[in-house]
């Protein structure tokens, strides 16, 4: 069978027997390392995506990945019905890595949002007298916190949220990156539990609040007593330059999420982390997943937090996240086709010179395939650009030159 054969039977496998839930970019892939993957033809690209920001310590590292061998050949699953010997390590590494007494170990960004949003409520039930079935939560517009019935009850993302109602209730959206908003509605709404929020808005377009949104806004939770829960299932573990987002403005949240990235892309590993007060809520039963906390996740998480640490990661993301949006801002100063990159760290978009319903994102993406670097229009005339924060400089100038001239292609 030809290569192209080969190419064109994968996608066509998936077309054929795969629900359509996803669009993706056609080319199809079957190595990664590092900051590079290959398709079946053999053809080297840039991953400039990792993954939605999973894949931050590079594809297949030989720690993490050794990590995974190691536990699979010994132990793979025992539930929680059970002790093993590694969950224990793990929640002793992680609570203190990340600063909190207790984490509840899950398996996928969305399942950690559904475990915050319980811990969130059954707190204000028991500690902070709502009245049962009275909770809110205020979020945000233009929220991405994953696809369960409840989390696409507050999106306001009608492809995702049409025809899957009926909805939850007990959400209160308000503008993205407004304090008066957020304010107004602790002042006068009352029930109010926690406030859920995205640092930085990724999947909405890398959305960047101004500084001292995120530092106020914990204020003002604190100061009605209701919890600052943070998704950080995107923007965490290194992806801005710092650990977490929230560290910018030096806030502590007092629920965190994560996801994607604390596996380093190699195995489906999430956590909820709060201390003591909150998370003493949750008793036997009342929580849970088969997977969740499952000893290759423990010991996949702690190699993926150990490489984050050893390898400079947050560093690494802040110098050349500088590079990239210096050298692309320098350009678009005289572009025709681009408008505008904004981002932090090594998490960044560029906005296209083009209505959000024009397929040119999608057209440019498939020019920097063809040349070899792997992007994806985040919502219509945006495109994220995300790569493993293991590259190097000399890397981010090649992948800058890339994006530039695939650009310029496309200049009217
Ligand atoms: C901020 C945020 N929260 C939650 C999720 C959902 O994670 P998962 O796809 O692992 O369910 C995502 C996924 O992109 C995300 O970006």
């Amino acid at each position: 069978m030809s290569i192209l054969e080969k190419n064109n039977d994968a996608i066509a496998l998936e077309e054929k027997y795969g629900a359509h839930n996803y669009h993706p970019l056609p080319v199809v892939l079957s190595k990664g390392e590092g900051v590079y993957v290959w398709d079946t033809d053999g053809k080297k690209y840039y991953d400039f995506l990792s993954a939605y920001s999973a894949v931050n310590q590079g594809h297949c590292h030989p720690k993490i990945i050794g990590a995974m061998v190691e536990q699979a050949q010994t132990l793979t699953l025992t539930s929680r019905a059970f002790y093993n010997d590694k969950l224990g390590k793990y929640e002793e590494f992680v609570t203190k890595y990340f600063g909190f007494d207790k984490v509840l170990p899950m398996n996928t960004g969305a399942e950690a949002v559904e475990t915050a949003i319980k811990l969130c409520r059954k707190w204000a039930y028991e500690k902070n007298g709502i009245a049962e079935n009275e909770a809110q939560i205020i979020v945000c517009d233009g929220n991405f916190h994953g696809r369960t019935t409840t989390i696409i009850s507050f999106s306001n993302d009608e492809n995702a949220r049409k025809n899957f109602g009926p909805y939850t209730a007990g959400f209160i959206s308000i503008a993205y990156d407004d304090l008066e908003a957020l304010e107004n509605v602790l002042k006068t709404q009352k029930n109010i539990a926690g406030f859920l929020v995205e640092p930085i808005q990724g999947e909405a377009g890398v959305y960047v609040p101004a500084e001292g949104y995120l530092t106020k806004a914990k204020e003002l939770c604190a100061k009605y007593n209701v919890l600052f829960i943070a998704d950080e299932v995107q923007t965490g573990i290194a992806r801005t330059g710092k650990l977490l987002a929230v560290h910018h403005e030096n806030v502590q949240p007092d629920i965190l999420i994560l996801g994607k990235a604390l596996s380093g892309g190699a195995y489906p590993v999430s956590a909820v982390l709060a201390n003591d007060s909150i998370m003493n809520v949750i008793k036997p039963g009342q929580h849970g997943s088969t997977f969740g906390g499952n000893p290759i996740a423990a010991a996949v998480a702690i190699a993926a937090l150990e490489v984050v640490t050893d390898e400079n990661l947050a560093e690494n993301a802040t110098y050349l996240g500088n590079i990239f949006r210096e050298k692309l801002d320098n350009y678009i100063q005289t572009s025709t086709i681009a408008t505008l990159v904004r981002g932090k760290g090594l998490l960044n978009a560029v906005v296209i010179n083009d209505t959000e319903e024009s397929d040119t994102a999608w057209n440019i993406c498939m020019a920097l395939r063809d040349n070899g670097l792997l992007a994806k229009p985040t919502h219509g005339n945006i495109i994220r650009f995300a790569p493993p924060l293991v590259m190097n400089e000399e890397e981010l100038l090649d992948c800058v030159s890339i994006i530039i001239k695939t650009l310029k292609q496309f200049e009217k």
